[in-house]
């Protein structure tokens, strides 16, 4: 079974809501950890519209188990990671105006720029993931860029509503997931997963770790964050 990355960007989502202390991410990080799960993810947007910088700070230093950092391929955020040293970054596209991360990376538009960035984190010991479609050009420059891992973005499976498109999706990802596996590099998953669509994702041969957080977020406003994370372990490990 993957390994599940718990994304904890809505707890801060809520907090923000009212620009209050609570509830903190720093706290629900214990919790996941606690239920279980593998490993802690934020994203640190430009607009620092959910998670803030005082949040990446203390989480390198609480969680216990792997913090990824997700965030936009620039400077300043590339500065950032050198400092807080998570164990793994996702480099994501991000747009200002997007509700959420809504395609891979263009590593072939912006191969130069990429490099460098891969380069400059890897040099600092961190683990570089892109977020990529399953698009077989874009994951073979992900090995010529030498990152260490590909997250293939699931949404489009987790979207599709027939199931015939459910399907074809799925095979995209299958294709690509074994390409990854091929070219050496670690096997991620994650996007618009949720207890209902995990199970075939968690079952793609050597995928590593699946990371998943709008669905537990909902979930655990209901029954409990621990609750939520424990069920989706469940899920995941459902044949
Ligand atoms: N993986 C990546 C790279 C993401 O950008 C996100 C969303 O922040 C997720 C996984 C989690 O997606 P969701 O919140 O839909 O589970």
């Amino acid at each position: 079974m993957p390994k599940l990355g718990v994304n904890i960007d809505h707890i801060a989502t809520l907090r923000q809501a009212r620009r209050e202390a609570e509830p903190d991410p720093v706290q629900a990080a214990v919790l996941v950890e606690l239920a279980g799960a593998h490993g802690i993810v934020v994203h640190l947007r430009e607009d620092r519209r959910h998670i803030q910088d005082r949040d990446v700070r203390l989480l390198r230093q609480v969680v216990r188990t792997q913090l990824s950092l997700e965030m936009a391929v620039t400077d300043e955020m590339v500065r950032i990671a050198s400092e807080v040293l998570p164990d793994q970054v996702c480099f994501v596209p991000e747009r200002r105006t997007e509700l959420t991360t809504e395609g891979g990376l263009d590593a072939i538009a912006n191969r130069t720029r990429f490099k460098t960035a891969v380069k400059r984190l890897k040099d600092t010991g961190i683990r570089v993931s892109l977020f990529l479609d399953p698009d077989l050009d874009q994951i073979k420059l992900a090995s010529v860029l030498a990152a260490d891992a590909v997250e293939l973005h699931t949404g489009r499976y987790a979207n599709a509503k027939a199931a015939r498109d459910r399907e074809r999706e799925f095979t995209k990802l299958l294709r690509a997931g074994e390409l990854v596996h091929k070219l050496g590099l670690a096997l991620h998953a994650g996007h618009g997963l949720t207890y209902r669509n995990v199970g075939p994702i968690a079952r793609l041969p050597e995928v590593q770790e699946l990371n998943i957080g709008f669905s537990i977020v909902a979930r655990a406003a209901m029954v409990g964050l621990e609750r939520a994370v424990r069920e989706m372990l469940e899920a995941m490990g459902k044949v």
